[in-house]
């Protein structure tokens, strides 16, 4: 790549204060950031001006829920190999992207559902619940469940990729491993559990949040206990910011991916993340 101090087409000033115009290829901001490729991903399936909001939305927060699933990923290995503080700024990180991803909501937050009937029918049964980036959250979270493979059978890498998160430990199972390698009396039955399944709340884990809770207030496992709160809360605020959304936009209509829509989702965002960090609050 070669580059040079050009005289500026404006100002016909030439200088280091100028930036670079001349490069033999492509830019390396294209060739880092794939720009190109980013801004002609958008396909509008209507004639509707309002499409491309919703449309720009949704894949901003498939690029956030994947840089999330990266957190979390660091955070999970950090915490196999004993490095807190690792995973506490991936934690942390993750919180920022979070309060980024529920800030995207804004766009679609205010439809009508005259506005999102002008394009819905085009989007035929497309559902974000298809979203396998999402799915892989949820997996993380604990929230795990064969069943959401099925839809991407169709599509063997994304299918392979859901399935191997589906067998590895999620977020919780590695946090609860460190508990116990930290000496804290994690039930042996949730250390051997089958990971592949859904994280069912107990009380011997509650125990051990109680127990970290209402000690040394400094202590970096009651850092590691806010750091969770904080993602399990914000996880909570998009699933009711996607609710409201929806409330607005259609009602109490079926959802295009067919199910019953609003009262599905009501049902979802009663589900709280971490459940025992809540939970454990009422013994402290
Ligand atoms: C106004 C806009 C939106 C409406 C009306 C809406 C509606 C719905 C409905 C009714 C469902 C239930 C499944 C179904 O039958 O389709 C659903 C699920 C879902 N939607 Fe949306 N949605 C909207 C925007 C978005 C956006 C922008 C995303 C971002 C990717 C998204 C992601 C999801 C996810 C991940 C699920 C599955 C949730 C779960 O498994 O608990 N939605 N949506």
């Amino acid at each position: 790549m070669t580059s040079q101090s050009p005289q500026h087409p404006e100002t016909g000033t030439t200088g280091p204060e100028e930036p670079n115009l001349d490069f033999a290829g492509t830019t390396p901001y294209e060739d880092y950031v794939k720009a190109d490729v980013l801004t002609h991903l958008q396909h509008p399936l209507s004639d509707d001006p309002g499409e491309m909001a919703f449309l720009v939305t949704t894949q901003v927060m498939e690029l956030w829920f994947t840089v999330i699933v990266h957190e979390w990923h660091t955070a999970s290995r950090a915490l196999r190999a004993d490095d807190l503080n690792r995973a506490l700024a991936a934690l942390r990180r993750s919180t920022y992207e979070l309060t980024s991803l529920n800030a995207s909501w804004e766009p679609l937050a205010h439809l009508t559902p005259a506005q999102f009937n002008s394009y819905r029918s085009a989007l035929g049964e497309g559902s974000g619940f298809q979203s396998a980036m999402y799915r892989r959250m949820e997996f993380l979270l604990g929230e795990k469940s064969a069943a959401m493979l099925v839809p991407h059978r169709g599509a063997p890498r994304v299918h392979a990729e859901l399935e191997k998160a589906l067998h590895e430990p999620s977020l919780y199972d590695e946090v609860l491993g460190y508990l116990a390698r930290r000496g804290e009396d994690v039930p042996r039955p949730v250390l051997e559990r089958d990971v592949s399944l859904r994280y069912e709340p107990d009380p011997g884990v509650e125990a051990v949040w109680a127990r970290i809770y209402s000690g040394d207030p400094g202590s970096d496992l009651l850092r590691l206990g806010e750091a969770l709160t904080e993602v399990a809360e914000l996880v909570w605020r998009w699933r009711n910011d996607h609710l409201t959304a929806t409330r607005r936009a259609m009602g109490a209509k079926q959802g295009t991916g067919g199910s019953a829509g609003v009262a599905w989702l009501e049902k979802r965002a009663r589900k709280n993340v971490f459940p025992e960090l809540w939970t454990a609050r009422s013994h402290v």
